[in-house]
């Protein structure tokens, strides 16, 4: 399986001119490199995704959120649908960061339908899971995984999807290890990696749809520590926040991944 490194811009940067020149960056590191084995992304602020998809890139553009309410139009002040979000040109969105979560309240069932909405104008979903940590120190992660990979299980009973495979992808991220420079073992994210397939390979309908699901680690990844991650077999990639702000360490990401990945 391709690795996928994938940076979420979250609010930033401040204005249109410097996320061109993010982009621009990134696409130079791009045309001195091989990265075969890793596709890139990256998740700008929704307000700048039309003007960089003319940015002539092999890279995928995603966002961050869409309506949970019309997959279309409708009258849902401040919401942007996933119609309108593949017609901006983004083909992928974020769905379930701890971030959204935490701060706006979605819940099992609002996840569910901006998924729903997605698929249905053929975006792919980079769905995010992951445990705090009261609920890490009191070792509830895998049942705290279980309870919102349900999300996932509803998807494949009540969808008539194909083929997710191409077009979903799981990102664990323990909320403690975002944005903190914490970050858990390689062993543990193997492991809970290897928990997360098993989990979802369990679900009826899974093996059809999906085969082996592609599960990213996020939190706190940066040039120093990726390879370590892009050693393990069950890490199919990177979600990254901070460290996808500047082109160098992202594309160090980037090419660790490609590099262990072509090696394994
Ligand atoms: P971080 O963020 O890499 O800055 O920890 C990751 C994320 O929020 O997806």
């Amino acid at each position: 399986m391709q690795a996928w490194v994938i940076g979420n811009w979250k609010q930033n940067p401040a204005t249109l001119q410097a996320a061109k020149t993010l982009l621009a960056d990134i696409n130079t590191e791009l045309k001195s490199a091989d990265l075969a084995a890793c596709r890139l992304m990256v998740v700008p602020s929704l307000v700048h995704v039309s003007s960089l998809q003319q940015q002539e890139t092999a890279i995928a553009i995603g966002v961050q959120d869409i309506s949970a309410h019309s997959a279309e139009t409708g009258a849902f002040t401040g919401d942007c649908s996933a119609a309108q979000v593949r017609d901006a040109g983004a083909t992928w969105v974020l769905v379930g960061h701890s971030e959204r979560r935490q701060y706006y309240g979605e819940d099992e069932a609002t996840l569910y339908q901006k998924i729903k909405n997605a698929l249905s104008q053929q975006l792919g979903v980079i769905f995010c899971v992951g445990e705090t940590k009261e609920q890490y120190d009191s070792e509830q992660t895998f049942s705290v995984l279980a309870s919102q990979l349900t999300v996932i299980e509803q998807l494949l009973a009540e969808s008539n999807e194909e083929s997710l495979a191409e077009r979903l992808i799981i990102a664990y991220e323990p909320v403690w290890a975002i944005g903190t420079g914490k970050v858990p073992t390689v062993e543990e994210v193997a492991s809970t990696h290897t928990h997360i397939k098993a989990v979802i390979q369990g679900y009826a309908g899974a093996e059809a749809a999906l085969g082996e699901p592609c599960v990213l680690y996020g939190g706190s990844v940066n040039a120093a520590n990726a390879a370590q991650f892009a050693q393990a077999d069950s890490v199919n990639g990177a979600l990254v926040g901070g460290a996808a702000l500047q082109a160098d360490s992202f594309f160090a990401i980037a090419a660790a991944f490609s590099t262990a990945k072509s090696n394994s």
